[in-house]
C-alpha cells in the first residue's frame, strides 16, 4: 500500500520571503501531524491551474496571498460568513466533495495576539485603525466582536474610511474620517493597517493620539521597529507591537481549520524572534 503525505502551501508571487513554510512545519511537529508545507510561486493568470495540478498532487489546503486573493475568493465554491464580511479569502480547504471552501483568518490572529499573547483588553476601549484597504477591512468584524467603545477608522482617502464604516455599522459603534480630520482625539489602542511601513514610510497622524497607557500596533512586521513603531515610542505610547504574532496566530487558525487540531503558537513567535535577532547581528 503506498501511502501519500498530506500536502499544504501558500501560493503567491513572489513568494520568497514567506515565513509560513517555517511556521506550519513548526505546527506540524510540535502537533505530530502528517504532512508537507511549501511556498509555491504562481505566475500570474495561473492560479486556477496550479490550484488544480495542487489538489490532483494531494494538496488539501492553501494559504494565499498577493496577489492571488480575489482569485482564492472565486476558487471557493463556499465561504465562510467573516470571509464573506471581509470580501476575502487567505484560506482554502479541499472538501470531500472536491470543492474548495474559503476562510479567512486575519482578524482571529490579530485579536489573539493583542489578548492573549500580549495581554492587550479591547473591549470598552477606544480604538483607531489607521488605512482602509483590504488589511483593514479583514480584521473589522473580528475587532468588533470585542466590543471596543469605539472604533475609528481613519485613512488618506476619507471615503474608502467612510464605505468600509458604513459597511460594518450593525456591528458595533464605527465610524470613518480622513488622516487630517483625526484632530486632537486619542485612544487607548492605535493600528497601523496601511501598506506605509512597507515603503519605509509613515502615514501622518498627530502626535497625540495616545492616551496614557496606549497601545500601539504596526500589523506589519520586520526584524528592526517599523517607522510606526519607531514613531509611537517618540510619541508616547505605552507598548508598541508588531505585527509577527498577528502572523503566526493567522496561520495557527489555518492549521487548525486544516487539521482540527490547535497548535502552541508561543514557542513559534520566540522562534522566529530570534532568528530576526540573529539577523540583525549578523548584517
Ligand atoms: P492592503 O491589502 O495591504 O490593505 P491596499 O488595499 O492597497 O493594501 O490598501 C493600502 C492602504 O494603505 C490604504 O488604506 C492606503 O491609503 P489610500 O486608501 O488613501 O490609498 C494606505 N496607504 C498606503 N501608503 C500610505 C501612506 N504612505 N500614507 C498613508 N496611507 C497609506
Amino acid at each position: 500500500m503506498t501511502t501519500t503525505i498530506d500536502r499544504y502551501a501558500v501560493f503567491g508571487n513572489p513568494i520568497a520571503h514567506s515565513k509560513s513554510p517555517q511556521i506550519h512545519t513548526q505546527f506540524a511537529e510540535q502537533t505530530k501531524q502528517s504532512l508537507i508545507y511549501t511556498a509555491e510561486l504562481v505566475e500570474i493568470g495561473q492560479f486556477e491551474q496550479a490550484v488544480k495540478d495542487f489538489i490532483a498532487s494531494n494538496g488539501k489546503g492553501l494559504n494565499v496571498t498577493v496577489p492571488f486573493k480575489e482569485d482564492a475568493w472565486s476558487c471557493a465554491t463556499q465561504h465562510s460568513a467573516r470571509a464573506q464580511r471581509a470580501g476575502a479569502v487567505n484560506t482554502l480547504v479541499l472538501q470531500a466533495d472536491g470543492s474548495l471552501f474559503g476562510d479567512t483568518t486575519d482578524g482571529i490572529g490579530l485579536v489573539r495576539d493583542l489578548m492573549k499573547n500580549h495581554s492587550v483588553t479591547i473591549k470598552d476601549k477606544d480604538i483607531l485603525l489607521i488605512g482602509a484597504g483590504g488589511a483593514v477591512r479583514g480584521v473589522l468584524q473580528a475587532l468588533l466582536e470585542q466590543q471596543p467603545a469605539s472604533l475609528l477608522i481613519a485613512n488618506r482617502t476619507k471615503h474608502k474610511a467612510e464605505q468600509l464604516a458604513e459597511d460594518f455599522s450593525d456591528l458595533g459603534a464605527i465610524n470613518g474620517c480622513g488622516l487630517d480630520e483625526i484632530n486632537d482625539a486619542c485612544f487607548d489602542i492605535v493600528i497601523n493597517g496601511t501598506s506605509a511601513s512597507l515603503q519605509g514610510d509613515l502615514p501622518p497622524i498627530p502626535g497625540t493620539v495616545f492616551k496614557t497607557a496606549a497601545c500601539s500596533y504596526d500589523m506589519m512586521y520586520a526584524a528592526q521597529a517599523t517607522p510606526f513603531m519607531q514613531w509611537s515610542t517618540g510619541n508616547g505610547a505605552k507598548q508598541v507591537f508588531d505585527g509577527l504574532g498577528m502572523l503566526v496566530e493567522q496561520a495557527a487558525e489555518s492549521f487548525y481549520i486544516w487539521r482540527g487540531v490547535k497548535p502552541e503558537t508561543s514557542p513559534v513567535i520566540k522562534q522566529l524572534r530570534q532568528s530576526f535577532d540573529q539577523q540583525q547581528n549578523t548584517e
